[in-house]
């Protein structure tokens, strides 16, 4: 037996809780974005993915504010083109969180939440040091559906903090790297400590 829900019929707040409640854990996008004056804006997103490798492609979602203005990320982007996007662990989930507090546009999350910032190589935007991992990447397409807007980047340079992927072969190592996951809203994270393998299925 199963319990059906009309998402459809719903949008918004409940297809919001359930959705977001229902398909976790999430990797979280902390995106560094400029505005025209230079200043550093900083905000997660859940409603994100690696979504391709050949160009390397990301995809994350920054929803309109209530009054239809653009978050200050959107904004930016749309603006420079141009961002990176960190992954966090467990030291660094805290101020990722913290990066989530509305500000207003000209105010920079980043001295707040005690980030530091580094310069990046290909773009403008600088990246977050204590991040384990940043991704620099170039605006390709936006689109909007209804009040969500979905940003397509090109990830052009990875930095990984040293230890978590062996520059050689370029393979991860889960006992240095383990970033936290997004579960329900507002509170809820997951850890990736826990671990398992199944063998990938091969001919024969
Ligand atoms: C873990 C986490 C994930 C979030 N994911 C999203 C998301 O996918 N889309 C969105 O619009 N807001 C998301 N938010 C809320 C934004 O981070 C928040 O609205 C932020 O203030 C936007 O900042 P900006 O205006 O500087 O871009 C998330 C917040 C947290 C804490």
């Amino acid at each position: 037996m199963s319990v059906r829900f009309d998402v459809a019929a719903h949008p918004g707040a409940l297809a919001y809780k359930l959705l977001a409640g229902l398909v976790v854990p999430r990797p979280i996008a902390l995106v560094t974005t400029i505005d025209a004056a230079g200043v550093v804006n900083a905000a997660p997103f859940s409603f994100f993915n690696v979504m391709g490798t050949e160009p390397a492609i990301a995809v994350f979602a920054p929803a309109d504010r209530d009054d239809g203005s653009l978050k200050d990320t959107a904004a930016n982007l749309m603006a420079t083109g141009e961002c990176v996007i960190h992954v966090c662990d467990e030291p660094v989930a805290a101020p990722m969180v913290e990066c989530a507090r509305p500000l207003p546009p000209g105010e920079s999350e980043v001295p707040r939440a005690g980030f530091t910032l580094a310069p990046s190589e290909r773009v403008r935007v600088p990246r977050l040091v204590e991040c384990p991992v940043a991704l620099e990447c170039r605006l390709l397409d936006s689109r909007k559906y209804g009040d969500n807007r979905f940003f397509v980047v090109e990830i052009l340079l990875a930095h990984a903090r040293e230890g978590v992927a062996d520059p050689a072969t370029w393979k991860v190592d889960y006992v240095r790297y383990a970033p936290v996951g997004r579960m329900n809203s507002p509170d809820g994270y997951a850890r990736t400590t826990d671990r398992f393998s199944l063998r990938f299925p091969s001919e024969g």
